[in-house]
């Protein structure tokens, strides 16, 4: 008898642009895993009744992407420690009838910085652009790995500093500090090691702020989460000031290669997923 296809999934509003039903399934099948990986669009009204759905629709897990990445917490069982720490999940794994939130996109980040860029963060001065939700879990991640001090510089000064507060109250061995993108302490560039844009500047339509790169030492990594276009105005910069860079599709790759560990057990096939993620990329460039 044939073994009946678990399913996993994305839950978002809208859902279709989502490059991980490619990415997971390319991942699934290379493993000859029997499960199937879905786009599903959920509006916030649905939410309640896609979470009664789970056992009937066999979901073993899901991810959850804007707007649901907050509004899924009341309907899960538990959170992991990351997920608790961050405020928001990205995944959903369902042990039994059980859903149990996580979350992967500050660790995945973390991640990619490791196997893409070979760089670890522990003892590292970090300048973070950004105090959204993105820029919040790689803040979290930063003080998980042991960085040493982490700016965060944000258009709106004051999310920037209630992040920065809030987040150093949960690590008390790592410095946050914070200012307005108009206000950059110019003095703090030259302690770098790391500067990671976890804002929207760069993607398609959205001008970079003129950022002082030149002051940034040698041995930065100029690391960018956004990856439409694959090379952002950031990273061009960066390689033409001949500092090393990060490319933004490493934390999309690895917040699913870690999600796909969590739903399956197995070692996620990494290369797989960042060949048809590249080439998807590649090709939506046009
Ligand atoms: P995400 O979940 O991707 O982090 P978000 O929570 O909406 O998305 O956060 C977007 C981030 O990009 C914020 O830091 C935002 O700055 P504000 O807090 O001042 O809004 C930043 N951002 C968006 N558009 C920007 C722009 N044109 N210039 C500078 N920063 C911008």
């Amino acid at each position: 008898m044939k073994k009946k296809l678990k399913i996993l999934g994305i839950i978002g509003n809208p859902v279709s642009h989502s490059l991980s039903p490619l990415m997971q399934n390319a991942a699934l099948s290379h493993l000859k895993l029997p499960y199937l990986y879905m786009p599903f669009p959920v509006t916030n009204e649905e939410l309640p009744d896609f979470f009664s759905s789970l056992s009937r629709r066999r979901i073993a897990g899901f991810n959850a992407t804007i707007p649901h990445k907050q509004a899924v917490i009341p309907f899960l069982d538990s959170l992991s420690r990351e997920a608790r720490l961050i405020g928001a999940v990205n995944t959903v794994v369902v042990k039994g009838k059980k859903p149990i939130g996580k979350n992967t996109d500050g660790p995945g980040y973390i991640r990619s910085l490791e196997e893409e860029a070979k760089y670890n963060v522990k003892g590292r001065h970090v300048i973070l652009l950004g105090a959204g939700g993105s820029a919040r879990a790689i803040a979290v991640a930063l003080g998980l790995a042991g960085a040493h001090e982490v700016f965060i510089i944000n258009r709106t000064a004051k999310k920037a500093h209630d992040l920065a507060s809030e987040t150093g109250k949960k690590f008390p061995r790592t410095i946050y500090t914070a200012s307005s993108l108009e206000n950059i302490d110019i003095a703090y560039w030259s302690l770098a090691d790391l500067l990671i844009n976890a804002t929207s500047m760069g993607m398609k339509g959205v001008r970079l702020w003129p950022l002082p790169l030149h002051k940034l030492p040698k041995r930065t990594i100029v690391s960018d989460i956004v990856y439409t276009p694959l090379e952002t105005p950031l990273l061009k910069k960066a390689k033409q000031l001949k500092l090393k860079t990060h490319p933004g599709w490493g934390m999309l790759l690895y917040q699913g290669a870690l999600a796909f560990e969590m739903w399956t057990g197995r070692k996620a096939p990494v290369s797989v997923m960042k060949e048809v993620l590249l080439e998807a990329l590649k090709k939506s460039r046009g």
